[in-house]
């Protein structure tokens, strides 16, 4: 496959970037030429941020994934799509062609076919990283049933709260996970999830860990038995259904300043024009190139840049289903070696986390092949970025620093590999198509170089998120509110006098702990759920390995009780309410919160102090200053 759209000079990336703000339409429907449609767009582009209403290739029609599978059968076939490395080393990996991959969508797409599935239902996926998470995912989109995919990690009543919301009415999980040392029960967890749920009709169980479960009469059915039956009633092929350009493709939810995780919502043409072109150019992939991005799909970033955006360009992806860790700290140097891995994409979390266990496990690992470096989902900090560069890609390896969210669908800015230079610690610069503005508190826009504020874009992108699931209304205070007609991120950055971006972190309500967004309300909400909290504030404070750590203030009914004991049940609760990954690192029990006379928790003091920071400033107009000390001496003696 070739990549007319691919961007080879620094040169050239300045003409792109000038030709797509200038004529944005002119410059995307170049690029969507590229891709598989049943029928072109009549216009391009429909936007307006103050309704909020944007829609791109308008009246196009298209399946994904004759986009990801059926144009790559003429010629590459027999390209291997997906490597799938299995937890433990000692397993058997598999491997799938471009004609086996079809293959198996084409035969899943079917059960769910005959499942009852149609255009339009919501299918919750909750699985492990096997290469049965893809068939699944692809299959959805074949039929054009919208997937909400939910990470393993997150509990029972995160699960439910997520099956409500998108009204799912089918979902596919295994009996159990592997995750280094760990067995993880995902049908137990399925089971409290659907106790009481009304909606799902149908459970379709992979076996992974053969492990004994429940298997509800009437509910429960193994996926095995189910490919059998489908065999035997629909057959082998499975025609795609035709999609509209802006018909959903799939929910996937992340935490936002309220309690409740927002189902972001993307559509079919402008996510997979997106996802491609960023995949292509951040990454400068070429055909021949293995590519390994260690997200798990329960993330976008998995979504985008493990599934999506490289079998729409028809490129080798790397499915891992382990730990950085397991069996020890030179997994991934292993896994570059043994696939002769060009490109790879993790997280700074990973990094750090990496870089603790030392440098001997580089110790008779071939790195030669890498190419790329990618690093997503927080701020790198500068002792990483150069480890990354040294030990990693020993100093011949372009690190792309690539900011966006899940809103975003894609990369937003970055420099291109190898094509722009990078900077540590800056993402850099805008990917063609992406129009970033600073602006201050008040929504001015801060022009020029050596600014700081909070990071807005002013147009609309193919990627751009459509809605929120059920609640268009959160759609619009989230993003278009804050500031007229722009998009707002939620996050804050700085620009040099070169243009480039730093980004610096949430200015929301936001964490994100080991690159993954946890809202400071949900976290506060399961703990309140603990019978001995009277209240509680969260905040994030810097924590070496995962970036920012969860540090909770409890307000406890009797202070007499055995602390320990009582921060362990607080633990328990959120792990839950949300998943092991909410759980506080630190909980300091406090009798009072400090409050503005209007009640507002102050949690600028409440950061202050969790980054043992003893300049809380003027703390006067609290309704209790006194608070503050006490507070403070509290932090000290943790
Ligand atoms: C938030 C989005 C991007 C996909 C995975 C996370 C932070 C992301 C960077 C970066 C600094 C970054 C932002 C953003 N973030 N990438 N390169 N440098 N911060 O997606 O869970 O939607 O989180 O992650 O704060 O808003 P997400």
């Amino acid at each position: 496959m070739a990549y007319p759209y691919q961007i080879k000079s620094e040169e050239q990336y300045k003409e792109h970037y000038k030709r797509s703000v200038e004529n944005p339409e002119a410059f995307w429907a170049e690029i969507a030429e590229n891709f598989s449609w049943r029928k072109k767009w009549n216009k391009v582009l429909e936007w307006d941020f103050r309704k909020p209403k944007i829609e791109w290739f308008i009246g196009g029609k298209l399946n994904i994934t004759e986009n990801c599978l059926d144009r790559h059968l003429t010629e590459n076939a027999n390209k291997t799509a997906i490597l799938w490395e299995p937890n433990n080393p000692h397993e058997k990996a598999r491997s799938f062609t471009y004609k086996e991959l079809f293959d198996e969508v084409c035969l899943f797409a079917n059960v769910l076919r005959n499942n009852g599935i149609k255009k339009g239902d919501r299918v919750c996926i909750y699985l492990p990283m096997v290469p049965e998470l893809s068939i699944a995912m692809l299959a959805c989109a074949r039929i054009g049933a919208i997937h909400s995919v939910v990470f393993g990690g997150f509990s029972a009543i995160a699960l439910r709260d997520r099956i409500d919301d998108a009204g799912c009415s089918l979902v596919i999980t295994s009996d159990g996970a592997y995750r280094g040392e760990k067995q993880i029960s995902m049908k137990d967890t399925i089971d409290d999830a659907l106790l009481g749920c009304e909606s799902v009709k149908r459970v379709i169980v992979l076996s992974r860990t053969n492990k004994p479960i429940s298997m509800i009469g009437g509910r429960d059915v193994w996926w095995d038995d189910e490919i059998k039956a489908a065999q035997n009633i629909i057959g082998d092929k499975c025609e795609a259904e035709e999609m509209d350009a802006e018909d959903m493709l799939f929910i996937l939810y992340t935490s936002g300043s309220t309690g409740k995780p927002k189902g972001v919502v993307h559509t079919t043409g402008g996510y997979m024009v997106w996802t491609t072109y960023t995949f292509v150019n951040t990454f400068q992939y070429s055909p021949d190139q293995i590519h390994f991005c260690t997200a798990d799909l329960g993330w976008i970033t998995g979504h985008s840049y493990t599934l999506y955006g490289p079998l729409c360009a028809g490129a080798t992806t790397i499915m891992f289903e382990g730990i950085p860790t397991y069996p020890d700290a030179g997994r991934f140097w292993d896994i570059v070696d043994k696939y002769k891995v060009d490109i790879l994409y993790t997280a700074p979390t990973a990094i750090r986390s990496l870089m603790a266990s030392g440098v001997s496990w580089f110790e008779g690992k071939d790195l030669s092949s890498l190419k790329v470096l990618g690093s997503v989902g927080e701020p790198i900090n500068e002792e990483a970025w150069h480890w990354y560069d040294e030990n990693v890609g020993k100093k011949k390896c372009p690190i792309v620093d690539t900011w966006w969210q899940t809103e975003t669908a894609g990369i937003m800015i970055s420099n291109l590999a190898g094509v722009t230079p990078s900077k540590p610690t800056f993402a850099t610069l805008p990917l063609p198509g992406v129009q970033p503005v600073i602006v201050d508190d008040k929504g001015n826009e801060l022009a020029g170089g050596d600014v700081s504020g909070n990071l807005c874009i002013k147009f609309p992108w193919p990627g751009i998120v459509r809605d929120n699931y059920g609640n268009t209304e959160r759609y619009r205070q989230s993003y278009f509110s804050t500031y007229e007609n722009l998009y707002f991120s939620g996050d804050g950055c700085l620009r040099d006098n070169d243009g480039n971006y730093r980004i610096t972190g949430r200015v929301d309500d936001v964490l994100n702990v080991s690159g993954h967004r946890i809202g400071t309300a949900e976290v506060e909400n399961a703990i309140n759920m603990h019978t001995g909290v009277v209240e509680s504030a969260v905040v994030a404070f810097p924590h070496a390995i995962k970036g920012e750590g969860i540090y909770a203030y409890v307000i406890l009914k009797g202070m007499h009780i055995d602390e320990d004991h009582t921060k362990k049940d607080i633990n328990e609760t959120v792990s839950r309410i949300i998943g092991a990954i909410a759980k506080p690192d630190k909980i300091q029990f406090v009798k009072e919160l400090p409050k503005t006379r209007s009640g507002k928790i102050m949690r600028r003091i409440l950061r202050k102090i969790a980054e043992k920071n003893d300049d809380t400033g003027d703390t006067s107009t609290l309704l209790n200053p006194g608070i503050v000390d006490e507070i403070k001496q509290g932090a000290r003696n943790m």
